[in-house]
């Protein structure tokens, strides 16, 4: 019924719901003590007026019963509002072990996704329904932000690190995808169209036109061809070796130990000299502006499948 009224869209995600009930139990809540409180006011407006010139009020010194009561009730109210709110957030912030990967790459002013079996596309992202898909996404020039509203899920995209969300549709449909911050003259374009496919039709769709290269293989070329391979590949290289390093933690010549995630493997791409791992010359040289946010997203999924083989 709602469908198209804009102010609601429609409700195609696991915690679409949860995030409305909470918007309109903070709606109900904010009428309820509006209207209370302003017919309190009128109420007491007129049952206390002034008489007569000489009618002085009554002083009233207090009463422990209800000071208790307009303290406990309302701590209560918005200890509950503050229990659901911490629960969906965590859920929101933690994507499930079986999503499936996606990368996007926001810029003045499209959006750039990359699919880890080769598929890419711009403004436009396919998903399979009833699955859950974990966004990896990074800019390159401003903040822009990544706003998918029938999923009821938005995060920034910020350039110079990795952000992500995660999301699982619910419903075979089209849905509007939104930048959904101010990012420049033409923010208002920045908007693209999520198709939420059968499984059977999504693969379908993956395997279609790919040019047969996949982000884990385009890494690989990518790793080669810019020389990484001649430090980074054995044991006993100028460089440590990669195998089996993403996602533990490593030691650094500062003494700190730090876990080789995505942000790290693209801070050791881009100024490789922040964090010298321990053992190790601070002899590799930069990256930076010299690859792609989508070289540098293949080359990090190529790294993160040389921990994978091993396991
Ligand atoms: Cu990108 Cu607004």
């Amino acid at each position: 019924m709602l469908k198209n009224f804009p102010l609601h869209p429609e409700l195609a995600s696991t915690f679409a719901w949860q995030v409305d009930a909470l918007y309109f139990l903070l709606v109900a809540l904010s009428l309820f003590f509006t209207v209370a409180i302003t017919i309190a006011i009128v109420f007491f407006i007129i049952k206390y007026r002034r008489r007569s010139d000489d009618e002085r009020p009554k002083p009233i010194h207090g009463s422990i019963p209800l000071e208790l009561a307009w303290s406990i009730v309302p701590l209560i109210m918005s200890l509950g509002v503050f229990a659901l709110g911490a629960e969906l957030y965590f859920r929101m912030y933690t994507p499930p072990e079986n999503a499936i990967d996606v990368y996007a790459i926001g810029k003045q002013w499209m959006w750039k996704i990359q699919h880890p079996e080769g598929k890419r596309e711009i403004n436009e992202l396919h998903v399979p329904v009833n699955q859950a898909v974990n966004m990896t996404m990074t800019s390159e020039d401003v903040i822009h932000a990544f706003s998918i509203p029938a999923f009821r899920t938005k995060r920034d995209v910020v350039p110079g690190r990795y952000t992500s969300m995660w999301f699982e549709a619910t419903k075979v449909g089209e849905y509007h995808l939104f930048c959904a911050e101010y990012c420049g003259t033409e923010h208002s374009k920045m908007i693209g169209t999520v198709y939420v496919m059968e499984p059977d039709a999504y693969q379908g769709w993956l395997s279609g036109g790919v040019s047969g290269e996949t982000m884990v293989e385009a890494g690989q070329r990518q790793f080669k061809q810019l020389g990484c391979e001649t430090c980074h590949k054995s044991q006993n290289g100028r460089g440590p070796s990669l195998i089996g390093v993403f996602g533990k933690p490593v030691q650094l010549t500062s003494g700190e130990v730090v876990v080789a995630d995505e942000a790290y493997m693209r801070e050791s791409v881009l100024t490789p000299q922040s964090k010298v791992v321990y053992g190790y010359k601070p002899i590799m040289p930069t990256f930076q502006g010299q690859i792609s946010e989508e070289t540098l997203l293949q080359i990090i999924t190529y790294i993160q499948s040389l921990s994978e083989e091993e396991e």
